[in-house]
């Protein structure tokens, strides 16, 4: 599948949108269509159900060390600035980025690739930004247009290494930019904090400065005493947040992949430090298997460990879960969601102050005056185990996932096309999406094959009896092998049909997406013959 006709879709059928389209668009900004709004909201609602609704807590899950409770949060979007100077994203948040003088363009640093090349004793670093499978090509094109070489010329260029990144070469004098025609017209690279700002109250100048959340997390972290004192949840336990997030990416991609404004489904698992790697294990794994449940093939789906230079200094064990999405290179794979041990650095930073790292553990931060560098809550955040009498400051277990990345992924992976015989009996290209049911925007359509005769009656009665359960769609315009190939193309796994044999003996056919099979159901069992087959 090319990403390109993915995107068409999603416009031409309702799932995405340009944000702001009318005026040009803003870059980094999605809206979500009327079917796209209906997919997100059942990736959230089947991550919330899974996760937090369904989850038994007298029963040790499968995998688990032991039982645990579930409960959830909906935090505000602005909090108070000192979480983020205590949690490390006023300081630490950002990227590098690289400016280009002669095309005015903006690059993140370490996605500028390139290849040392020479001709004629003059050796350059060919940058192209974006990997992929046309960055070979891509720079090969620049280099022949530099050295003013034509194709088949291309034997005299002498390639040094494969594809590195821009981050490996110190000097840039002899680098040409990824849109640039001249030698060393990058700047420096420069730090660039992720965090959007935001003023609060009418009258407020620069103290009063805060900034929309970089990540859901941190509202969990602060409220975590109020959860315990709140409710009577023993450790272990889980809380989980949905919401909104915002980062201001330098270079916002790959349709909704890297986005500015985007939504989180993150848990954070609080646990005692002894049981800790059992349930990061626990977590992880059962994280991997949802994707799968909720289609995701085996073949395009990976659990990338962190080795122990990629951890952060206070993490434990980190793996990133990781789909091929077509936008990449052969044999690539973007993050879905992390899954990090983060031990009880978090809950420590609120309660004394931001952390670095010092020897084999960590330390408040001190300023030129010896002061905390920026400081905590105060609070005292550790848990008191009434059975064992110990207190202690909970460890961590953090999976962090995108509900866009994983809309887009299932979009991704429900994109197909096979060949089937239109009314007249000739072979034709069908679209499809091959939803899983639970995500489907739309599980089921209801047609009567003509516009006459009765069969409109019978079939709005039929849909009207389904509406309460599910989305239903009615369609009585044009010929039924159209309507079916529209149902298709967005993904709907059932359309029933009333036909002339319903009135005669009052049965419906039933016909699946993704096999096309036929079957035939009492027009009175339509509700739960669909129900049944939504849950298989
Ligand atoms: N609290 C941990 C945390 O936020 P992260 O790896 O920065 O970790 C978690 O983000 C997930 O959020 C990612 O795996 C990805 O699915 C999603 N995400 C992060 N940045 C994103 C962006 N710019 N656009 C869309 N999704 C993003």
């Amino acid at each position: 599948m090319e990403m390109e006709q993915l995107v068409s879709l999603c416009k031409r059928r309702g799932f995405l949108f340009q944000s702001s389209e009318i005026y040009g668009g803003l870059q980094g900004f999605w809206d979500y269509g009327p079917l796209g709004v209906e997919l997100k909201r059942n990736v959230r609602e089947a991550w919330w159900q899974d996760m937090v609704t369904a989850h038994d807590h007298l029963e040790p899950a499968p995998g688990a060390p032991g039982t645990h409770e579930m409960t959830g949060l909906d935090c505000s979007i602005i909090m108070h600035p000192q979480i983020w100077k205590c949690s490390g994203h006023y300081d630490l948040f950002h990227d590098y980025m690289v400016d280009c003088r002669e095309s005015n363009k903006r690059y993140r640093h370490d996605q500028v690739e390139g290849r040392w090349v020479e001709y004629n004793g003059t050796r350059i670093f060919v940058a192209s930004y974006g990997a992929g499978n046309e960055a070979a090509a891509r720079i090969e094109q620049k280099a022949l247009k530099f050295f003013k070489l034509r194709a088949k010329q291309k034997e005299r260029l002498q390639w040094d290494e494969p594809i590195v990144a821009l981050t490996t070469v110190d000097d840039t004098s002899q680098v040409l930019g990824p849109d640039a025609k001249k030698l060393d017209t990058l700047t420096e690279p420069r730090e660039f904090n992720l965090m959007f700002k935001t003023i609060v109250g009418a009258l407020g100048g620069e103290e009063d400065a805060a900034f929309l959340r970089p990540e859901t997390a941190q509202g969990i972290f602060v409220n975590f005493k109020n959860v315990l004192d709140s409710t009577r949840v023993k450790i272990p336990f889980g809380i989980a947040q949905i919401g909104k997030s915002f980062r201001n990416e330098i270079t916002p991609r790959n349709f909704t992949f890297r986005s500015r404004e985007f939504e989180q489904m993150e848990i954070e698992f609080f646990c005692h430090p002894d049981t800790s790697m059992k349930w990061y294990e626990y977590w992880r794994d059962r994280r991997f298997r949802w994707y799968t449940d909720m289609g995701l093939s085996g073949d395009r789906l990976q659990l990338r460990d962190h080795d122990s230079d990629e951890l952060a200094h206070y993490s434990k064990a980190c793996c990133d879960i990781e789909y091929a999405f077509p936008f990449l290179a052969d044999g690539e794979f973007g993050e879905l969601e992390g899954v990090a041990h983060r031990s009880d650095f978090d809950l420590r930073s609120h309660s004394e102050g931001k952390l670095v790292a010092e020897g084999d553990g960590f330390a408040v931060e001190k300023d030129e005056h010896g002061q905390p560098k920026h400081r905590g809550s105060g609070k005292d955040l550790r848990y008191y185990d009434d059975q064992t009498k110990e207190r202690y400051l909970p460890h961590v277990i953090e999976p962090s996932a995108g509900a866009d990345r994983a809309t887009l992924a299932f979009l991704c992976e429900a994109y197909c096309e096979d060949e089937v015989p239109d009314e007249k009996g000739k072979a034709t290209k069908r679209v499809f999406l091959k939803f899983h049911p639970r995500l489907a925007p739309i599980k089921a359509a209801v047609f009567p094959l003509v516009k006459k005769d009765g069969m409109p009656e019978v079939a709005r009665k039929i849909y009207r009896a389904l509406k309460p359960h599910m989305n239903v769609f009615y369609d009585e315009k044009g010929a039924v092998g159209r309507r079916y190939r529209r149902q298709d193309e967005i993904g709907t796994p059932f359309c029933i049909t009333v036909d002339g044999q319903t009135m005669t003996d009052g049965t419906v056919t039933v016909r699946d997406r993704d096999t096309l099979k036929q079957w035939r159901v009492k027009t009175e069992d339509c509700v739960s013959e669909i129900q049944t087959r939504l849950m298989q």
